[in-house]
């Protein structure tokens, strides 16, 4: 039996094709795989802990080798939880808005509390960076406005798809399964078919994921 992570990085709910894509995509696992768990994270709907000064001066403790003071281990009790909680999981979904060509900042809040030395990845001088969070698969599905075909001219703005992909891939992943549906806004035609085609493919991942 696996746990199912699934994050939801878009505040649209029913609107949203991102996580249209990400639910046909479950849709199809569950079936496969009716007595795994999934627990849904909406990034929008629930509190994350604050990352600011405090939670700082306890990281940049670690990254320079030295103990934690009782407030930075306290303030590092938080971060800590957000990276078991993501650990304790098996496998992992996320359906992601597009924002000014990157990612919702909910999304970037809950990665810079869970991406932390010594929790989901790890740095030595002598092997450098590795990532902690290994032998775990990741199906992302990925909305657009508009549309960013590799080698096109749009292409070079795309910083949600290559950033989550290289982000995942820092901390540890390996096979990262993509999907995006693109252009999301104008043609209604055009949309229905990509959301359509988008849909299909999360399907048949979703039989071998
Ligand atoms: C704040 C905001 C910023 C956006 N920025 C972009 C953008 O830079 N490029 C783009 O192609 N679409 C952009 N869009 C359009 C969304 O990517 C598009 O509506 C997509 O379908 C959102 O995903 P969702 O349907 O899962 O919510 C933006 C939408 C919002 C609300």
């Amino acid at each position: 039996m696996s746990r199912i992570l699934y994050l939801q990085a878009s505040p649209r709910a029913a609107q949203s094709l991102s996580i249209a894509v990400a639910d046909a995509f479950l849709e199809t696992y569950r079936r496969h795989h009716p007595a795994d768990t999934v627990t849904v994270l909406n990034l929008f709907q629930n509190e994350l802990p604050p990352f600011d000064g405090a939670v700082l001066d306890a990281k940049y403790a670690v990254l320079n080798g030295k103990p934690h003071t009782p407030e930075q281990a306290e303030a590092w009790k938080a971060v800590t939880r957000v990276a078991s909680e993501f650990a304790g999981h098996d496998k992992f979904v996320l359906a992601a808005a597009m924002w000014n060509f990157s990612i919702p900042y909910r999304l970037k809040h809950y990665l810079d509390l869970l991406i932390q030395p010594g929790l989901t990845f790890r740095f030595s001088p002598a092997s450098g960076y590795s990532g902690l969070v290994t032998g775990k698969p990741a199906f992302l599905a990925l909305a657009r406005g508009g549309e960013y075909p590799p080698g096109s001219p749009a292409a070079p703005f795309d910083f949600q798809r290559p950033y989550l992909e290289t982000i995942l891939g820092f901390i540890g992943f390996t096979e990262i399964h993509t999907v995006t549906v693109e252009p999301t806004l104008g043609d209604p035609e055009r949309t229905a078919r990509s959301l359509g085609e988008a849909r299909a493919k999360a399907a048949e991942i979703a039989r071998t994921f």
